[in-house]
């Protein structure tokens, strides 16, 4: 890999700061047909991200549902679209609805294929065709990006994965609180798909992440932290509030 570029980190005072930041970040790709389809996530911390990018899409001019393009990270294995708990139904209640977007518009892996290692071929493929421009992440308490568990290459492309007892632990609230209802495996876009994307923006909130986000950004890449092979990436901007980042240098 080449060596660390010191990712461009920018704190704010909250996590309404960040959302209204990384929604800023986010309208001009959604809105401009000539760049790439976006990469989107999912999670707590998307929640205020996607509500603010609701207000601004929506004052947009530019902003056209029909023409959204999109790709999200990850589903988990098990569950339609249409299931409360999935990655899939989370999309069309924080966007798909609000923005009135046309159903087919949020593109996910199909966690209820009946292949699931067929389906992150596919999936990963129809990301590798089109290519992606702006790439939104989260972080795992654990340092995963998407569902890329530690350890995991910076080379490992899209495919199904076995989730971690943290993880399950972590997502458990989506699942009536209930860690061993959380699905076993996932279908994830690999590290190899997120550091092909043009831009990454890593967006991080609140004290529990101060730790893992300063081993991510300021440790030697390792496997050990899939998060910290986006140092590598030539465009990464980091936007997290001032208690996430209270243990950076
Ligand atoms: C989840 C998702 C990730 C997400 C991360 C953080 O498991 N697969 O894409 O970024 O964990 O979640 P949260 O924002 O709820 O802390």
């Amino acid at each position: 890999m080449p060596p660390c570029l010191a990712p461009a980190v920018e704190v704010l005072p909250d996590a309404a700061a960040v959302a209204q930041r990384a929604a800023a970040l986010l309208i001009d790709p959604l809105c401009d047909p000539q760049q790439p389809p976006t990469g989107l996530a999912t999670g707590r911390t998307m929640e205020p991200v996607y509500g603010a990018l609701c207000e601004g899409l929506r004052d947009d001019g530019r902003f056209d549902p029909h023409g959204w393009r999109s790709f999200n990270l990850d589903e988990y294995v098990g569950l339609t679209a249409q299931d409360p708990r999935s990655f899939g139904a989370y999309m069309q209640h924080h966007l798909g609805r609000p923005l009135g977007l046309p159903s087919q518009a949020l593109q996910l892996p199909d966690g209820a294929a009946a292949d699931p290692a067929a389906e992150a071929a596919r999936y990963g493929e129809a990301v590798r065709r089109r290519g992606l421009g702006l790439q939104l992440l989260g972080l795992g308490s654990n340092g995963h990006v998407g569902f890329n568990e530690p350890p995991c290459a910076a080379t490992a492309p899209c495919r199904v994965v076995q989730l971690s007892g943290s993880t399950r632990r972590q997502n458990a609230g989506a699942f009536g609180g209930d860690p061993a209802s959380v699905p076993v495996q996932a279908i994830t876009l690999g590290l190899a798909e997120i550091l092909a994307a043009r831009e990454l923006l890593l967006v991080v909130l609140g004290a529990a992440k101060a730790g893992i986000l300063r081993r991510a950004l300021q440790e030697p890449a390792a496997a050990e932290l899939p998060a910290s092979w986006l140092q590598a990436h030539p465009r990464v901007r980091v936007v997290c509030d001032r208690e996430a980042a209270a243990q950076l240098d």
